[in-house]
């Protein structure tokens, strides 16, 4: 007999089924507990509610565990490329040569966006954030392929609508950027690889010969891979939820965006060098910051330190430090932003007050870092996560579609006024 759990309310027992997951993860099953007995649970931010039954991303927290699709996230970032990642995360296997050959094709045929398009740039106000433009630019997509709004399309349709997502979106965020620096904007080269084609558009001038620096695309690669997914997070609940009401798939990826870009998700990698440089303005006094982030008065909170998840460290981050490390070395990069990181790491880590909370530097903090010494400017590193999620923001979205998930509509529990009349305005204190 499987397994059971017993919930007993106003002293009527309620049996709901354990779900057992592949990595032995278990759940009670309590969909039928309101319908049965009038309650429902309530978990804020839900920090015990699994949302789906899910094959893409496996993680604990506690060990420090990461695999898509069963595979390890050391290996894919040691051995794999960003592309190839993709297909898994979207496909559910690692393609073969051919697989792989038809696509990148197809991602490489669809990198162009329409000319209007660039009408928009033109209308963002000077200073406008990439995320605010990235998130408006890819809805904006769906106006340009309305025969691709209903996700129930034959999977050829879909595929397509894919494809173009994962090739536009480095296009859309070197425009973003381009506009924002006053450059002219660079069209793509489709027969360089999808990273190079990206720092080509991003940091080319049509004035002079642009060489991609292998260090810093081999270091752009891993880091995308280690983005590429990462379960129920907040933003790949959104589109799973924005999706869910049958939404097309560019309004899905849209709200995901946005729900990236607040600093306590991939936000925080901006948010980390933007607290870096306030410490250095500040004097560089460490120790009072650290002791800011642990006064329950104060708001402050260290930047790329804790995750909801991981609660003893980050196998992210542990990739990354070395990446991180190693592109510093060899590029010779001295900066005393990065110095100040280096302290604070070692303070905060030495911490009790870090150590008891499972408070470690999160990949953010490292991306952040090294994303400066690649010469990206602060306010495209969350659009430099968004590009690395695209491939998990689709796989979520298609497993919620192929799965026929319902509407994901939560409940709550009122706590308002009860029913009162309607008071005259001259009755009114
Ligand atoms: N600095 C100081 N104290 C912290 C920090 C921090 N960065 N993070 C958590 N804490 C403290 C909390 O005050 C709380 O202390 P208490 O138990 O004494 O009340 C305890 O640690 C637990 O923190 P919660 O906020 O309950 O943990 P939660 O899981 O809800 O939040 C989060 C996780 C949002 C990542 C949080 O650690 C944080 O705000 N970190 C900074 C922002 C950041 O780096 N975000 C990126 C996450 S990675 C990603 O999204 C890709």
């Amino acid at each position: 007999m499987s397994e059971t759990a017993k919930i007993i309310l106003d002293g009527k027992e309620y049996v709901c089924p354990i779900i057992t997951g592949t990595e032995n993860e278990k759940a009670i099953d309590i969909s039928s507990l309101r319908s049965d007995s009038g309650h429902i649970t309530l978990d804020f931010g839900f920090k015990n509610t699994g949302s789906t039954k899910s094959a893409i991303t496996f993680l604990d927290g506690e060990k420090g565990i990461l695999r898509y699709r069963g595979y390890p996230i050391e290996q894919l970032a040691e051995k794999s490329t960003f592309i190839e990642v993709a297909y898994l995360l979207i496909y559910g296997e690692l393609p073969n040569p051919k697989e792989l050959n038809y696509f990148s094709n197809s991602v490489g045929r669809h990198t162009l966006v329409h000319e209007d398009m660039r009408r928009f740039f033109e209308a963002f106000p000077t200073g406008a954030h990439p995320m605010g433009i990235l998130s408006t630019m890819i809805s904006s997509l769906s106006t340009f392929y309305p025969h691709s709004q209903d996700p129930n399309r034959p999977m050829e349709d879909i595929d397509l609508t894919m494809h173009r997502l994962i090739a536009k979106m480095p296009t859309l965020a070197a425009m973003a950027y381009k506009f924002a620096m006053g450059q002219p904007t660079m069209y793509p080269i489709n027969k360089l690889s999808y990273i190079d084609n990206f720092l080509y558009m991003m940091f080319g001038l049509p004035v002079e010969d642009y060489e991609v620096d292998p260090i810093v695309a081999d270091a752009m690669d891993k880091l995308l891979i280690l983005h590429a997914d990462h379960e129920q997070n907040c933003s790949a609940s959104t589109v799973r939820i924005v999706g869910s009401s049958q939404a097309n798939m560019y309004s899905a990826i849209s709200a995901g965006i946005a729900a990236l870009w607040g600093p306590l998700h991939g936000g925080a990698n901006q948010a980390v060098i933007e607290m870096l440089e306030m410490i250095r303005n500040d004097g560089g006094n460490m120790q009072k910051w650290i002791d800011k982030a642990k006064d329950k008065n104060d708001s402050f909170r260290l930047m790329g330190f804790g995750h909801r998840v991981y609660k003893n460290f980050d196998p992210r981050a542990t990739i990354i430090k070395k990446a991180c490390d190693n592109v510093l070395d060899k590029m010779g990069i001295d900066d005393p932003v990065l110095d100040i990181a280096r302290k604070l790491e070692e303070v905060a880590l030495k911490d009790p007050y870090f150590v008891e909370r499972g408070l470690y530097p999160n990949v953010d903090f490292y991306s952040g870092i090294i994303y400066r010494a690649l010469g990206v400017p602060t306010e495209m590193f969350t659009v430099m996560f968004a590009i690395g999620r695209l491939p998990g923001w689709i796989a979520q979205w298609k497993e919620m579609i192929e799965n026929r998930e319902p509407i994901g509509r939560p409940r709550q529990v009122y706590v308002g006024a009860t029913k009162r009349d309607y008071m005259p305005m001259d009755k009114r204190s």
